[in-house]
């Protein structure tokens, strides 16, 4: 009996005894925070009930990985007007509410069709329940007039994403670095963004702890060998890449 009230003093003065910061940091992260990967640039972040969407190309996409229907969430990230990112932003912010993150030119047009917009441009950071989003300069067109295609860096529950959305290798991207990026989500087909080797020249400048290839093997145009990709920066780099198969989830 004895032995069990000393067990019992010691687990409780060991549960007072967590520092305050410890205990803030389990509130902060209540679950793990997961990336599932629906083919050419379409990706959900997910943390406990908080979802968040990047590029949602999904019911006209040939990988056929989820239907629009089915995606729940709260925010929508959209990189430019081209129809392999707006995708299905449309449908699914109007039935789920979820509030549509984009740049300038392109927010008249969701907000006309009736989406929450929270509109950003260039350089633009702000706050949001999760963490963070940071939008970057992507070299691309924009697939809406006067508009630009761009990229993020999200904080999410405290990981760093650096999405390039569509985009040519360009020496700003070493100024990403400065976000101190997990997570790099880097084009590799070609044709319409980097290929594999100026996406290998991107991770030298981005300087992230992982990368994950997307943007490849959609079409004819894009055809990019990820497995090689793979082999050229880890061994270049020694930075680890994963390569996402569509439907596939990873925990960050
Ligand atoms: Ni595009
Ligand atoms: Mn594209």
């Amino acid at each position: 009996m004895l032995k069990k009230i000393l067990l019992c003093a010691i687990v409780c003065l060991t549960v007072l005894a967590v520092p305050p910061a410890e205990a803030a940091t389990r509130l902060l992260k209540p679950e793990p925070v997961t990336l599932t990967y629906y083919g050419q640039s379409a990706f959900l972040l997910t943390c406990g009930e908080t979802k968040l969407l990047l590029d949602p190309y999904l019911n006209s996409s040939p990988w056929k990985a989820a239907r629009a229907e089915e995606i729940d969430c709260q925010y929508i990230l959209v990189s430019h007007g081209h129809q392999d990112h707006l995708g299905d932003t449309v449908a699914i912010a109007k039935r789920t509410e979820a509030k549509v993150v984009t740049f300038s030119a392109l927010e008249q047009k969701k907000k006309e069709q009736g989406c929450d917009v929270a509109p950003m441009d260039i350089g633009g950071k702000r706050a949001f329940d999760f963490g963070y989003v940071k939008v970057t300069p992507a070299v691309h067109g924009s697939g809406v007039p006067g508009g630009a295609a761009v990229g993020f860096i999200v904080n999410f529950y405290g990981k760093t994403i650096y999405f390039a959305g569509d985009t040519a290798l360009f020496g700003d991207m070493a100024f990403v670095a400065k976000a101190k990026v997990d997570y790099a989500l880097l084009p590799i087909g070609g044709n319409y963004t980097m290929d594999a080797d100026d996406a290998a020249d991107a991770v030298e400048l981005i300087k992230p702890k992982a990368v994950i290839p997307m943007h490849y093997n959609t079409n004819p145009l894009i055809q990019a060998s990820p497995e090689a990709f793979k082999k050229l920066v880890e061994k270049r780099y020694g930075i680890p890449v994963s390569v996402m198969q569509p439907g596939g989830v990873m925990v960050l």
